[in-house]
């Protein structure tokens, strides 16, 4: 990116950076963003159709099914250097005793296995179960007990832990998402369409506090025109380059 050089200098005096990061970051561990999840036998279903409470009580089966595909991919995916760059930018800021915050709308557990310690999951995580009539929380997929399985408690259906279309998202989550976009003097979005509000607002929010906004997507979104910094690369090449950049031959990014 032509402007790197003024960006990482800039970048040097921040206090508080907030990321976000969409399902674009994890593209290249081998997971299709949200938008391109669709191949093989579930090609002829539109991911919107499937992830809403509407789909799971017409058909939990075929949603619970579509949710373990998902799941056994992202289980055999491994966090890439994108998701890397991101655990040394959070060790360098946190050493200096400045704020970061990781907001992702991702469901696939991979910042938390890269490393990253503060993950405030927008959307859950496809990683945990919970019980779709009491809501209690399981950290794991009961294995071969049924499509969805019983809920150990009361017997209802299992579901995944994730936020549906027109469900409400974690009242924790979202507030503290909106207060490090407040707070933050630098803002990434980082794989992210930006279509899908909350999430999509949250760096209307940082430009409005004054933030630097910096977008790595290697495609144009609707917020491309509003960044100080728009860098049309992969998350997986962007971000060790602005950490090599940044630290000089210190770093040690290795994925
Ligand atoms: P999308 O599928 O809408 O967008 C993925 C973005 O990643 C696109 O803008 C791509 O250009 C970009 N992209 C692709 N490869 C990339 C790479 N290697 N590096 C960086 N960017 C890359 O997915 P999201 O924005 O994550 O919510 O979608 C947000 C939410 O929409 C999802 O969490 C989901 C859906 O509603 C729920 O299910 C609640």
């Amino acid at each position: 990116m032509e402007q790197l050089s003024q960006l990482v200098s800039e970048l040097r005096s921040a206090q508080c950076v907030t990321v976000l990061t969409g399902s674009g970051i994890s593209a290249e561990s081998g997971i299709p963003t949200f938008r391109d999840v669709q191949t093989g036998l579930w090609a002829r279903f539109r991911p919107e159709d499937l992830a809403t409470p509407h789909a799971f009580h017409q058909n939990p089966s075929l949603v619970w099914d579509w949710y373990s595909w998902r799941r056994d991919m992202v289980l055999q995916a491994s966090p890439n250097a994108g998701h890397i760059a991101l655990v040394e930018l959070e060790d360098w800021l946190v050493k200096r005793s400045d704020s970061f915050y990781l907001i992702t709308q991702n469901v696939d557990g991979l910042h938390q296995r890269a490393g990253s310690r503060q993950v405030v999951e927008l959307h859950g995580s496809l990683l945990r179960s919970k019980c779709s009539s009491e809501g209690t929380v399981f950290d794991d997929w009961p294995k071969g007990h049924g499509s969805p399985p019983a809920c150990p408690q009361c017997g209802a259906f299992l579901r995944p832990d994730v936020v549906w279309f027109g469900e409400t998202l974690p009242e924790q989550a979202l507030q503290t998402a909106w207060k490090a976009a407040q707070n933050c003097d630098w803002f990434f979005s980082v794989g992210t369409s930006s279509l899908v509000e909350p999430a999509a607002s949250l760096s209307s929010i940082a430009l409005q506090n004054g933030a630097t906004l910096v977008e790595i997507n290697p495609a144009e979104t609707h917020l491309s025109s509003r960044a100080h910094f728009s860098w049309r690369s992969p998350a997986g090449q962007a971000l060790p380059v602005l950490l090599l950049a940044l630290f000089g031959d210190q770093g040690k990014l290795v994925p």
